[in-house]
This record gives structure tokens, sequence and C-alpha cells, in this order.
């Protein structure tokens, strides 16, 4: 299954499976941004919502995209708030958003699923303001060299999702190339794997 198809069968039980991966990326987000209050944030990979309901709280306005219908329908029915909106858009793609429209982009748990990072840094670059913040967040690598990758039952089936493994140093020259400085790298665990691998990793970036 492509990502997209894959996407779209998964949406029905998403938020109800059990996902230690994306409750611990929601707990992460909360963290690192939960200081401050946003003006204008885009969030690429909205999904179903999950972190577009907090974003709603934290910002002035709020651009959700994703490239499945099936995924944003159901970020539709959880979040009523007035300033979000929501697009169908490929961010593989040129991104439907002006240049310098945004202070804070924000990205979780779909980078694993672009091949091209420096796309990526390359268009919030020219969709951020002066001083705006990418904040990306991400199953961590060294749970992909394990063998970990997005993965949902469906039906009799495991259905594991197409993913690229990018390194730790990817992320952060694609960073640098693009003219970001570093602010924060955060790994997270769930307290009983404290000694294992970080199951998320968190960048902090400012333009
Ligand atoms: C694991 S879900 C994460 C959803 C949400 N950000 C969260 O943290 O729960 C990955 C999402 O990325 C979206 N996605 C993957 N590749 C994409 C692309 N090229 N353009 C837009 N959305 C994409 C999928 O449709 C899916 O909704």
């Amino acid at each position: 299954m492509d990502v997209q198809s894959a996407y779209t069968a998964w949406a029905a039980t998403y938020d109800s499976m059990e996902n230690p991966t994306r409750d611990l990326d929601g707990v992460a987000t909360r963290e690192m941004l939960g200081e401050r209050r946003y003006g204008e944030i885009l969030e690429l990979g909205c999904g179903t919502g999950k972190n577009t309901v907090y974003l709603a709280e934290i910002g002035e306005r709020v651009q959700a995209l994703d490239f499945t219908e099936a995924m944003m329908a159901r970020a539709r029915e959880k979040v009523s708030a007035a300033n979000v909106t929501f697009a169908a858009a490929d961010i593989t793609q040129a991104w439907p958003c002006a240049d310098g429209a945004f202070d804070l982009v924000v990205t979780n748990l779909v980078l694993e699923h672009i091949e091209d990072l420096g796309h990526i840094f390359a268009e919030a670059a020219r969709c951020l303001k002066p001083g705006g913040w990418l904040f990306i967040s991400e199953l961590h690598p060294f749970r992909q060299y394990g063998g970990l990758q997005a993965n949902f039952e469906f039906g009799e089936e495991t259905v594991t999702i197409p993913a690229f493994v990018h390194a730790i140093s990817d992320f952060l020259d694609a960073g640098r190339e693009h003219g970001f400085a570093l602010l924060r790298l955060a790994e997270w665990w769930h307290q009983p794997d404290r000694n294992k691998a970080p199951l998320v990793v968190s960048f902090l970036f400012e333009k």
C-alpha cells in the first residue's frame, strides 16, 4: 500500500488503537511549544487532528494541511475551533502558502514518509517570517534502525507504511543548509523504557 492509501485505511482506527508513539509525540509537542502564544501556525500532515486541537489553543490561526482526505475528515469532526482551516495538499510539492506568512510551522510523525528533507526545510524557510520557528517531532531513528516503522492492523493484515530513515544529523544538516538555527533537540521515552533507545525525537529550529 502507498502512504496515502495506507492512511485512508488507517483513518477509522488511528485515534482508538494503542499507539505509544502517537501518544508520546502529543506530550512532547505540548512540552516543547507550551510556554508561548503564537500568531499564524502552519501544520503539515495534521492527520486526525491530535495536535491541531492544541495548536488552535496556542495560535491566532492554524492552517492545517494533509494529503489524506479520510484522516482530515476525522480532524474536521474533532476540531470545531473557528481559527482552524483545513486544506488538502501534498507537502512534497510547493506548499499552498504565501512567502513569510507564518510564525510557526509544525509537523509531527510525517517526515518518515518524506524522502527529501531538503524540500521541507526549503519550503518552511520560504513560508516562515524572519525569526519564525519550525517544530519537528518524529519517530526516533534509533527505533527505525531496530526495525520499527508506522504500521497498523487492517482486517487480518498488518500494514507497514513506506518510510525513509532520516538520521539526527540529516535534520541538523538540512536545518543549517536552509538558514535555521537549532534552539532545542529533545528525546522522549515512556518512563518504563527510560533505559532503552528513545522513541520520539523533537527539534525546534529558528529561521
Ligand atoms: C502518522 S500520521 C500523523 C498525523 C498527526 N500529525 C499526528 O501526529 O497524529 C501521518 C500523516 O501524514 C500525512 N502525510 C504523509 N505524507 C504526506 C504528504 N506527502 N503530504 C501531506 N500529508 C502527508 C498522512 O496523510 C497522515 O495523515
